[in-house]
């Protein structure tokens, strides 16, 4: 394999032709797609990972490069049934490959984005998004010994990582440990397969949880315990860990690595179940009769519309259930989709790297982790 391989191959309705030889595909060369900014994106291929994962793979629709660190994700956000609906996804591709990136969708039970990709989103369509952000990332890690840990659709942040350092060819020592349910459900097999065999520090682990249809399985079956970790990373205190899936794997790898007196300072994980669940926004519990008593007055200068809320809850809940549209994702400070500028009144706002402090002085916020301090006028 040689390191370009890999990208996407042009398939459905957008020809080759239509997509590489447009005249502005080398006129718009060196325009960036940095955080925060709202792109159309062409979708170039669709591609089955597996039985319930698709690779959906995207350039901008004016050739901008995205700029984005490994682990990180984008906001995309399609019109479903005449609402538009933003969900955020990790990216899996790399950002050595800036001008055609990807994102790795598995279909949920339910889930409204992801199936809808999965139904409908095809080679030559166009797709809103916002982006990139996210903190779960190794840059401010340097480390040369890793350990990924990924579960289940979690593989993406850390498949991303992975395909960086290969393109990079850099010299890391990285043991890549993925669980599933069954070989069938394994995400990327025969890539980092090929990967392994060309990056003498890469070694990667596939560990599920049963055979499946694959009787002559000769993996490893069963869950990841010390027992496990022990054998086949020896070394694996002294790796920086950076961990993804979803929170019931999460929480077990920390227990397992701390019966294994794994130096926390050294372990990462995705801040929320982004690569996984990350379907429908959390639900607050509606305010009680207690918190009702103290409330604040919220006037969205846009569309004149005027409302009460109590202090204990977020903006974002209060403004979506007084029919007000405001764009929203992860509904814990991260994606930095709910921003919006608040002109008048305070907050009180706990985000997790969703907005910067230059954003914050020019008086923007996220609704949906800030409660009010007083009366707000908010540009909506
Ligand atoms: Fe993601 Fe508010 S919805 S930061």
């Amino acid at each position: 394999m040689t390191r370009y391989e890999n990208l996407p191959t042009i398939s459905g309705s957008a020809s080759s032709q239509q997509l590489f030889t447009d005249a502005q595909t080398w006129s718009a060369y060196g325009a960036q797609w940095n955080s925060g900014e709202q792109k159309n994106l062409l979708c170039c291929d669709v591609h089955n990972e597996t039985h319930d994962v698709k690779t959906f793979s995207f350039r901008c629709g004016d050739f901008s490069a995205l700029s984005f660190e490994p682990g990180q994700f984008i906001t995309v956000s399609p019109v479903i049934s005449g609402q538009t609906l933003s969900r955020c996804y990790t990216l899996s591709s790399s950002p050595t490959r800036p001008f055609s990136f990807s994102i790795t969708v598995k279909r949920v039970p339910g889930g409204i984005v992801s199936n809808w990709l999965h139904d409908n989103l095809r080679a030559g369509d166009s797709l809103k998004a916002s982006g990139p952000a996210g903190s779960f990332t190794p840059v401010g890690h340097p480390a040369q010994k890793l350990l990924y840990l990924s579960a289940g659709s979690g593989v993406t942040p850390l498949m991303s990582m992975t395909r960086a350092g290969f393109d990079l060819a850099a010299r890391l020592d990285i043991v890549f440990v993925h669980s599933t349910r069954t070989p069938a459900d394994i995400v990327f097999h025969d890539e980092l397969t090929r990967m392994q065999a060309l990056m003498p520090g890469l070694r990667v682990l596939n560990v599920c949880e049963g055979r499946g249809a694959e009787a002559d399985w000769a993996g490893p079956v069963g869950r990841l315990d010390l027992q496990l970790l022990s054998e086949s990373v020896p070394d694996f205190r002294e790796r920086e860990v950076f961990t993804c899936g979803p929170q019931g794997y999460m929480d077990a790898i920390k227990a397992v690595l701390a019966k294994g007196a794994f130096d926390f300072q050294h372990y990462h994980q995705e801040s929320f179940d982004i690569a996984t669940l990350n379907e429908e926004p959390l639900i607050e519990q509606p305010p009680t009769a207690e918190q009702m008593e103290t409330l604040f007055s919220i006037t969205l200068s846009r569309s004149g519309k005027t409302f009460s809320m109590p202090a204990d809850q977020t903006v974002l809940w209060a403004a979506k259930k007084a029919g007000a549209i405001v764009p929203s994702s992860c509904s814990q400070g991260v994606c930095g989709t709910c921003k919006t500028a608040l002109l008048q009144g305070t907050v009180e706002m706990n985000h997790n790297g969703g907005i910067r402090q230059r954003e914050i002085d020019k008086g923007l916020r996220l609704l949906c982790c800030s409660r009010p301090t007083s009366d707000l006028v908010l540009d909506l």
